[in-house]
């Protein structure tokens, strides 16, 4: 099978591409990604000589681009992960996140179409989407497949345009598809603009740790290689035309989690119990900022028999244990431009 995977280079989808060249030898990946400040392609180091992989650079956003790959390599199969995936970007620039996430997820909807041209035995669109098109959660309760879309930021309504654009292309051309909307993932190679990469890189380097408002938002954390493993149970075996939730049962408040984070990091570090919570600071809160994610997995688990492999406490130690041995990694990610985005997201606000 010629497989594409978009977005390969970035946090997720370094894992996915890496689970899929590894587990399936007979299939052939194609990892097409624009390489955007998140895309990074050390993350596949140890994956770019194996024969069953390729790398396209190019950007969603040209069709002409898009219909050119489909022609040459014959793809069968599509799993979707390339976007703007920051929250607070959204908020500073959301152009972006419509161009991309939108206008891009419909140009591979167009080319999937065109080149599949109504025969679709054997072919594939996987969508991979969040839990934030749900919108909000009060204290109780759970985001199902049936809980309405209510997205609330430019980030997440871009998103959920997207999902109303795969389910359209299914009912209306016969597309193939399926999705998965998932919750905060968290693990190796995630970019250090959002919050657990952030406050390891800020708490081992002595620097303020920024928590929005007063820390009591409430997200549900799954380790990314989990993430990987649920794609692979929905792209395999999951229903045509069928959505999936995939969360981690994992409910932290921010500030409960940032504390856990400085405990985990002055053992590690052998600092004294407790010293790293000083560097917790409190910060103008995040515009609209949903209050709790929370994701009801068990259609997930109760047909595909997906389930977590790794516990919080496991996961998170690996983790950190992953960004204390990474310097040149985390080096050269919060090189040049990540030092302007900090400077206005964090110093300048
Ligand atoms: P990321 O920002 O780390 O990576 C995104 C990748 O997409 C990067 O490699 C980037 O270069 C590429 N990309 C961006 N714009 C592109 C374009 N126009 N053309 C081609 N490539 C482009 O994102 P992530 O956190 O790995 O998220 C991956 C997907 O999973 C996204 O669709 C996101 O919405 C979804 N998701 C993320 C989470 C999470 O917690 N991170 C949770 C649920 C769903
Ligand atoms: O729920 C899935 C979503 O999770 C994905 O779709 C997004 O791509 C991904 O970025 C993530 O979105 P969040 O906004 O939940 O993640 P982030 O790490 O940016 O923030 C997590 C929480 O921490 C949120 O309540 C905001 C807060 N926060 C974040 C940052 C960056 C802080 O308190 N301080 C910070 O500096």
């Amino acid at each position: 099978m010629n497989l594409l995977i978009t977005g390969g280079a970035g946090f997720i989808g370094s894992h996915v591409v890496r689970l899929f060249v590894e587990a399936y030898p007979n299939y052939h990946v194609f990892n097409l990604d624009a390489l955007t400040y998140a895309g990074n392609l050390q993350n596949l180091s140890d994956v770019e000589g194996k024969p069953n992989y390729t790398f396209l650079k190019g950007d969603i956003t040209e069709a002409a681009f898009l219909e050119q790959i489909f022609r040459a390599h014959k793809f069968e199969a599509v799993i979707h992960l390339a976007a703007e995936s920051h929250v607070d970007r959204s908020i500073a620039g959301p152009m972006a996140f419509v161009q991309t996430n939108v206008l891009g997820t419909v140009n591979l909807l167009e080319a999937c179409r065109r080149a599949w041209a109504g025969d679709y035995a054997g072919k594939l669109f996987y969508h991979v989407s969040t839990d934030e098109v749900y919108g909000s959660l009060g204290e109780e309760g759970l985001f199902t497949e049936e809980t309405p879309y209510d997205p609330r930021s430019p980030y997440s309504a871009s998103k959920a345009a997207s999902d109303h654009f795969v389910r359209a292309w299914h009912h209306t051309y016969g597309l193939p598809v399926k999705l998965s909307n998932c919750s905060n993932n968290y693990g190796p190679n995630h970019f250090p603009e959002k919050l657990i990469p952030l406050a390891i890189h800020n708490i081992k380097n002595g620097k303020p740790v920024p928590v929005y408002g007063k820390g009591e938002n409430v997200r549900d954390w799954l380790y990314v290689l989990d993430h990987a493993r649920a794609i692979d149970s929905i792209f395999h075996r999951g229903r045509v035309g069928e959505t999936y939730n995939v969360g981690g049962v994992n409910e932290w408040r921010n500030l409960d989690l940032v504390e856990l984070l400085c405990d985990v990091i002055d053992e590690k570090l052998g600092r004294e119990p407790g010293s790293s919570r000083k560097l917790i600071t409190f910060v103008k809160d995040r515009a609209g900022h949903d209050a709790r994610y929370a994701i009801d997995s068990s259609k997930l688990m109760n047909e595909l028999g997906w389930k977590p492999s790794v516990t919080f406490e496991e996961g998170l130690r690996k983790t950190v244990d992953w960004y204390l041995a990474s310097e040149q990694w985390l080096e050269e990610v919060t090189s040049g431009h990540y030092r302007d985005y900090y400077r206005k997201q964090y110093e300048e606000r």
